[in-house]
């Protein structure tokens, strides 16, 4: 029996990443598009894949059961609506989009096509993170009443090309709010519930050659929770802390080092649980088999398209409070 075919929409970074973490599935067989021909000789070359300069006339031969959108945010929900239409299944990358421009005709396009929509906050696959989703579902604790995101990184070594690509730029999705913060912000939307309003303070401080903003902080509020986000994109160490407290304890989750604990009431120190741990390319892997199991009916996606529009919500009242200084609702952003 012959795989379904993937097309992978987009080259760059990611899109490398993700034609890598398909193949590897074994479950899939993958044709990669991109603009720029040298890509597409690279990614041909690298994982002997077909290759194409035509998005378009892929999505619409006939060929493919799938795409994984993988180009800048401003893109995305044109090209998503293009693949649903022609019967496509889509993983679309973070974050959705830049602007709420064509998201109920997106959404229209799903209901229509009865296909499945899954977007890529890679942060569901974390197994920290996954693990300790799971233990505060046993609501042992109580509910989560406040949380605080603490998050930063050497963005210009870990991607020294970051001033000549989409992130030098908020209108194709840049900025320390749209590229990196909203990871975190979807993520504790998983947990708490959709973010209901946002006062955001942000400044481009450190990084080099762009202008966007590199320092975030956000008070942000849920219907029952608080939550504290602080980040930067200049600091020396790799480092994000998740702290969730509830009456009954606390849980922190330390990426950096594949951790997460508890600390009950009575307790003198934290408790550590280590995560399972992840191999190279690890949790994009997982992020491709959660997919496939998802066209094959066999699982919910890890972040739906309703969870995905929220968390844009989310990337859009952040920088309207930016602007502003006031206070912004998530559901007011147009
Ligand atoms: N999940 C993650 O951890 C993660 C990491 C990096 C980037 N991203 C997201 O992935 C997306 C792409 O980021 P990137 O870092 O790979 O960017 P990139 O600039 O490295 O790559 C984008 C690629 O898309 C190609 N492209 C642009 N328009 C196209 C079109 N119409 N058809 C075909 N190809 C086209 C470009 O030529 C380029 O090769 C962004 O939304 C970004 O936020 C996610």
């Amino acid at each position: 029996m012959s795989l379904p075919s993937l097309l992978i929409i987009g080259c760059g970074s990611i899109g490398e990443r993700h034609l890598r973490c398909f193949q590897r599935t074994g479950r899939t067989s993958v044709t990669a598009t991109d603009t720029l021909p040298i890509t597409l000789a690279r990614v041909g070359e690298t994982y002997g894949v077909r290759t194409s300069d035509d998005w378009l006339g892929e999505i619409q031969s006939g060929r493919h059961t799938a795409a994984v959108i993988c180009t800048p945010a401003s893109s995305h929900v044109e090209i998503a609506t293009q693949a649903l239409a022609a019967g496509l299944h889509v993983l679309i990358e973070k974050p959705l989009s830049q602007s709420l421009a064509g998201i109920a005709e997106l959404l229209a396009a799903r209901e229509r096509s009865g296909r499945q929509v899954a977007l890529a906050y890679v942060y569901h696959t974390f197994p920290p993170l996954r693990e300790a989703r799971a233990f505060l579902a046993e609501n042992k604790l109580g509910p989560v009443l406040q949380a605080v995101v603490t998050s930063g990184q050497p963005f210009h070594r870990l991607r020294p090309a970051y001033a000549k690509t989409y992130y030098r730029d908020r209108r194709t999705g840049g900025g320390a709010i749209q590229d990196a913060l909203t990871h975190a912000a979807n993520w504790i939307e998983s947990v708490l519930g959709p973010t209901e309003s946002v006062l955001c303070d942000c400044a481009h401080l450190a990084l080099p050659d762009v202008e966007v903003e590199d320092t975030v902080s956000i008070a942000a509020r849920h219907a029952h929770a608080h939550c504290h986000y602080s980040l930067n994109q200049f600091q020396a160490p790799n480092e994000s802390y998740l702290q969730l407290n509830a009456a009954a304890g606390s849980i922190r989750i330390e990426l950096h080092r594949q951790r997460w604990g508890t600390f009950t009431p009575g307790a003198t120190d934290w408790e550590w649980r280590p995560a399972a741990p992840t191999v190279q390319d690890g949790h994009f892997t997982a992020q491709a088999n959660a997919f496939i199991d998802q066209i094959e009916g066999r699982a919910a996606p890890l972040c739906s398209l309703e969870a995905g529009v929220q968390t844009l919500r989310f990337n859009l009242a952040a920088l309207a409070s930016a602007a502003s200084g006031a206070r912004v609702g998530c559901a007011t952003v147009s």
